[in-house]
């Protein structure tokens, strides 16, 4: 297993390069199964995970070609309806292609995704929506075998605003014959992206990116070239890195209005930042006021930041509260934090952070994307050399990140 070894307690100087979303190229790709024409995606993060949904649509009967940062892709003969059992348990996001698949060719096969370290993740409600379309799920050895010889316009209403759900509705309304209203969907902006991606090969998408998104369904869909909007998790990892450890960062190609809710939590903090350019740049002096976080679906504050945030808020003076709403299970980094020297306290869905003058280094564990990302902006404050284990989790979601990080000042390596 791969780690990072980190020396910390150094100020961060300079510039960062935020790439493409993960949560937005990822259904983006899976939305290419709706075209026989050739598609190409600007600004495609090289990440694990990307990887592995390409391989899936060439399971599919796919082509998927990579030249730097930009993903060429045609299907344009799907010559198999089931996506292999390892591929969908190594990515429960690969679930995404229910929805295209079903749209052209009216059936798909898929292992009903396991849980991962973050919580059970049911998809119940991406289900109910395809059935209401009018697909059939039936359970079959632990595959989900879901057919649709027709799929019709629906008012769809979600008891949650799901992403994943939003997603896969969304992309088999888009060629259900008649339209479909979809009530309490989910406003992140990768669903608008998505929703922009659809309309730009001939969708008729009204609305995504507010709790209503009208989709009128198409017959056909055509190729087209699309360019990814930045990574608004990413990118609040590396401000939330360079206000921990203090010096002057610039954090290149973001869209401040995807980060309201953490800009608006760094200014409770009293951390100094300012729009530069199309990024933001971070004049952190190391440390801050507590604050109480409470994770919400967007536009409030994302559950993907939670980590993070709660590890620059170890250091912080007083005593803050943060609240985890999405996932029940999205604690994993406090432990490793604890033996950092943070004090922290577990009551339910909540954890009370006690600020402390410093953490110290030691061997952590990562146990899922965005608590690795936690961990290591935690042994970046630390005084001396920490170890940070397991981080193929952390390369599923952040290119790069050890050399993006070195490039401001940091020294840190990465060790097979
Ligand atoms: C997406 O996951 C993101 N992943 C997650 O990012 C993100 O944390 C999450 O949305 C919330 O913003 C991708 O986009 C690939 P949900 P998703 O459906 O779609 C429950 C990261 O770190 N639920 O909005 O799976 C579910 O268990 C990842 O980049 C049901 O109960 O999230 C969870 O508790 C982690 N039934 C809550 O809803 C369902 O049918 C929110 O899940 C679907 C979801």
């Amino acid at each position: 297993m791969s780690k990072f070894v980190i020396t910390g307690g150094k100020e961060l100087e300079g510039k960062i390069d935020i790439s493409g979303a993960k949560n937005a190229v990822l259904p983006i790709i899976a939305a290419s199964l709706l075209t026989l024409d050739k598609v190409v995606l600007e600004d495609a993060p090289d990440l694990l995970d990307v990887q592995v949904m390409g391989q899936v649509i060439e399971s599919l009967g796919g082509k998927v070609k990579r030249k730097n940062k930009k993903l060429y892709l045609e299907i344009k003969d799907v010559e198999n309806i089931e996506a292999p059992y390892d591929l969908i348990n190594k990515m429960r996001a690969s679930i995404c292609i229910m929805g295209p698949l079903l749209a052209r060719v009216g059936r798909v096969r898929i292992s009903h995704p396991g849980g991962c370290a973050i919580g059970s993740r049911p998809i119940n409600w991406h289900i109910k929506g395809l059935e209401q379309l009018g697909a059939q799920v039936r359970m079959d050895h632990g595959f989900l075998d879901i057919t649709a010889s027709r799929l019709y316009g629906a008012r769809i209403y979600l008891d949650f605003p799901s992403v994943g759900a939003t997603e896969n509705i969304m992309m088999a309304a888009a060629a259900a014959e008649g339209t479909t209203v979809l009530e309490n969907a989910a406003q992140e902006p990768e669903i608008v992206d998505l929703a922009n991606f659809i309309n730009e090969m001939g969708g008729k998408i009204r609305g995504a990116g507010t709790n209503i998104i009208y989709i009128e369904g198409v017959k056909e869909f055509h190729g087209t070239s699309h360019t990814i909007i930045p990574d608004r998790i990413e990118a609040g990892t590396y401000i939330l890195m360079a206000a921990a450890c203090g010096g002057e960062v610039l954090i290149r190609n973001v869209i401040p209005v995807h980060l309201a809710s953490l800009l608006a939590k760094l200014d409770e903090a009293g951390v100094v930042y300012r729009e530069d350019g199309d990024g933001i740049r971070v004049i952190g002096k190391g440390n801050y006021h507590a604050v109480d976080i409470k994770t919400q679906v967007h536009p409030g504050f994302s559950t993907d930041l939670q980590a993070p945030m709660l590890a620059m808020l170890t250091r912080a003076q007083g005593t803050s509260m943060v609240t985890e709403t999405v996932f029940e299970n999205r604690f994993m980094h406090v432990d490793e934090l604890k033996r950092m020297g943070a004090d922290i306290r577990i009551e339910g869905r909540s954890a009370i952070v006690h600020g402390v003058e410093e953490l110290h280094p030691a061997t952590v564990n990562a146990s899922d994307l965005r608590a690795g990302a936690g961990l290591v902006l935690a042994a970046l404050t630390a005084n001396g050399t920490s170890e940070v284990r397991e981080i193929h989790h952390i390369e599923r979601g952040y290119e790069n990140l050890d050399a993006k990080l070195r490039g401001i000042g940091a020294d840190i390596f990465r060790e097979d």
